[in-house]
């Protein structure tokens, strides 16, 4: 109860009432009712219209998808530790969800991972059942084989809970350009992660562990697990381009009213053409990331691309890798930061009552990009 709030306290950001805001939509008693799940919807900043009448429809898949973007976005950290781009900024801005002003891998990341754990969290709730609208039924089901004999208990949560992330977070895709396609690949691609990292677990019964009856679920994979599977394909996301192209911009006004009344875009396809066949337009694979414009380097300041830079990051010398200076100063080279510690150790207890403790001194070196 100490975590509801009944408005904007002075100076707090608004994505973070949201999160305080879904919090309460949890407690249906929050605020002795007076907070109901209409206003919460009603206040919530940045959601389209749909997203509101959902909202209003079902708070406790509101809380869960709150859930969700709080796990999405420390993933998100977690994954890029480390990294020129390493998340930050990434979900608390002043908007539901996040902004990524560039349709460039980074993006695709972000729409992913949010749209993984939004489905995460959903079917988490659904297993529980802390969602009413989500039907558990325990359809039994026996194996093949004798060996197999097995019932079926539990939900098909990972359906669930992409279905229930699919119609929130796609919602948010009202226009029909070739960004809104990006975004829905991506999205896609999120849920399908966790989909398919449910597993089936069992557990058996019988006379001293003969096994005669196993019971059976779905249990869905640590979310980090799922976030690992997409940062691998963060790292190679594929480019694409709308398909057909955009037309040209025509000359005269009588024209452009027929293209208006027409989808430009009805697909994405791959930039980069097959070698051997350089006619052929292809897809990208359901399972691929999409972006349609490359990444900035991240190396300085840019407030359009949604680059902080990395002057004063903390970098590894020791590193071959992205944490590395040379890769993460981008070649400015850095400072090394020399700190002497002391603290209290080796202490001993003399009788009666004293303590006496020797000074160790450990010092330690930092790196920080220039
Ligand atoms: C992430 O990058 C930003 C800007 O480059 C930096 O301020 C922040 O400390 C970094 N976070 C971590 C955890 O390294
Ligand atoms: C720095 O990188 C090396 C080599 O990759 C690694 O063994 C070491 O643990 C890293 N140090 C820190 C402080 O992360």
């Amino acid at each position: 109860m100490s975590r509801c709030v009944r408005g904007a306290s002075p100076g707090s950001r608004p994505a973070l009432l949201l999160l305080a805001v879904l919090h309460c939509a949890r407690l249906v008693a929050c605020g002795g009712g007076s907070l109901g799940a209409a206003l919460v919807c009603a206040r919530a900043p940045g959601l389209t219209e749909r997203q509101r009448a959902m909202c209003r429809q079902s708070p406790a898949a509101i809380a869960a998808i709150g859930d969700g973007l709080r796990m999405a976005y420390a993933e998100c950290r977690a994954q890029l530790a480390g990294r020129r781009w390493n998340c930050s900024g990434v979900g608390d801005g002043h908007h539901f969800g996040h902004v990524m002003p560039l349709a460039n891998p980074e993006a695709a990341f972000t729409y992913a991972i949010t749209s993984a754990g939004v489905t995460h969290a959903l079917s988490a709730a659904c297993a529980r059942g802390d969602l009413p609208a989500c039907s558990c039924t325990t359809n039994r089901r026996r194996g093949s084989s004798v060996s197999e004999q097995w019932e079926w208990g539990g939900c098909a949560v990972g359906a669930f809970g992409a279905r229930m992330a699919r119609r929130f977070l796609d919602a948010r895709e009202l226009e029909r350009d070739a960004r809104a396609l990006m975004n829905l690949h991506n999205n896609r691609v999120g849920r399908k992660v966790v989909k398919e990292l449910v597993r089936r677990e069992c557990k058996c019964h019988g006379v001293s562990g003969s096994c005669a009856v196993r019971t059976c679920w779905r249990a869905l994979a640590p979310f980090p697990a799922a976030a690992g599977a997409l940062r691998s394909r963060y790292l190679r996301a594929k480019h694409v381009a709308p398909h057909p192209p955009r037309p040209p911009r025509p000359a005269r006004a009588s024209a452009s009213t027929a293209q208006r009344n027409q989808p430009h875009h009805t697909h994405l396809v791959l930039v980069r053409r097959q070698k051997s066949n350089p006619g052929v337009v292809r897809v990208p694979r359901k399972s691929d990331l999409v972006y349609l414009e490359p990444s900035p380097s991240y190396c300085e300041r840019d407030d359009a691309a949604g680059s902080l830079g990395t002057h004063a990051r903390l970098c590894n010398r020791t590193s071959r890798g992205d944490d590395g200076c040379e890769s993460l100063c981008c070649g400015r080279g850095y400072s090394t930061v020399r700190r002497v510690l002391e603290s209290k150790c080796r202490c001993r207890f003399h009788w009666c009552c004293r303590v006496s403790c020797d000074t160790c001194v450990a010092r330690t070196e930092t790196h920080v990009c220039n």
